[in-house]
């Protein structure tokens, strides 16, 4: 059996990517897929253990690397447990994130080396990457006053990404941009700005391109 497709979604906080990757898995089970969703960090059990560490406020003094290790640790337990065996079976996997907020986040927001993270992506993931990747692009202003909203909302804990300020958030963005621009087959960049079913509409042209 053919293998399936690996798709992911990436986006600064408050892009929209998790109603965006719940809008596309509706529309490709209607169309009949068998659809895989998950998400970084977290995904499997120990997954989800090692996101509470990463996103726990308490947890002010991780530090750069420490921080770098356990997404990896989280995506490495993802692969092996989920990803890769739904890939197998030829199921059409999305994940809410993947190596290419590692790229960015502690790549371009905490300066840490791009190479390194490339070499842990081999350790982690073997050979496994995404076919295609959105990225919902929107300003850092934006994307903040949403996931504040949000947090207000759902009454959640900020967590620890949210003490972050604009010019991280700025950062990455840029860092996004620059990683599209390097990779225009893979990463398509859909403006997240406009009303949720427009950027869907938007989301699915570039799916149904590959599907
Ligand atoms: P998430 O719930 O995905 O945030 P949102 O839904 O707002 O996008 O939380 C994950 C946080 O972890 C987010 O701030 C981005 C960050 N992150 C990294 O810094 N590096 C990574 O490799 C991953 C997967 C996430």
């Amino acid at each position: 059996m053919a293998r399936g497709l690996f798709l992911t979604f990436e986006g600064i906080d408050g892009c929209g990517k998790t109603t965006q990757l719940a809008l596309l898995s509706e529309r490709l089970r209607e169309a009949g897929h068998d659809v895989l969703e998950t998400v970084e960090p977290g995904g499997t059990d120990a997954g989800r253990a090692i996101r509470g560490i990463l996103l726990d406020p308490r947890h002010h003094a991780l530090s750069a690397r420490t921080e770098l290790l356990l997404y990896f640790a989280s995506r490495a337990q993802n692969v092996t447990e989920v990803i890769s065996p739904a890939l197998q079976r030829g199921a059409t996997v999305l994940c809410d994130r993947f190596t290419d907020s590692t790229i960015v986040y502690q790549g371009a927001g905490r300066g840490l080396d791009e190479a390194t993270i490339l070499e842990l992506h081999r350790i982690a993931c073997g050979s496994i990457f995404p076919d295609l990747t959105i990225l919902l692009d929107v300003d850092a202003e934006t994307s903040l006053a949403r996931a504040r909203s949000r947090n207000r909302e759902t009454g959640s804990e900020e967590t620890r990404m949210d003490d972050e300020d604009g010019a991280f958030f700025a950062r990455v963005r840029e860092g996004y941009l620059r990683l599209a621009a390097r990779e225009p087959k893979r990463i398509r960049v859909v403006d997240a700005r406009g009303p949720v079913d427009v950027v869907a509409q938007n989301v699915w042209e570039e799916v149904n391109a590959l599907v």
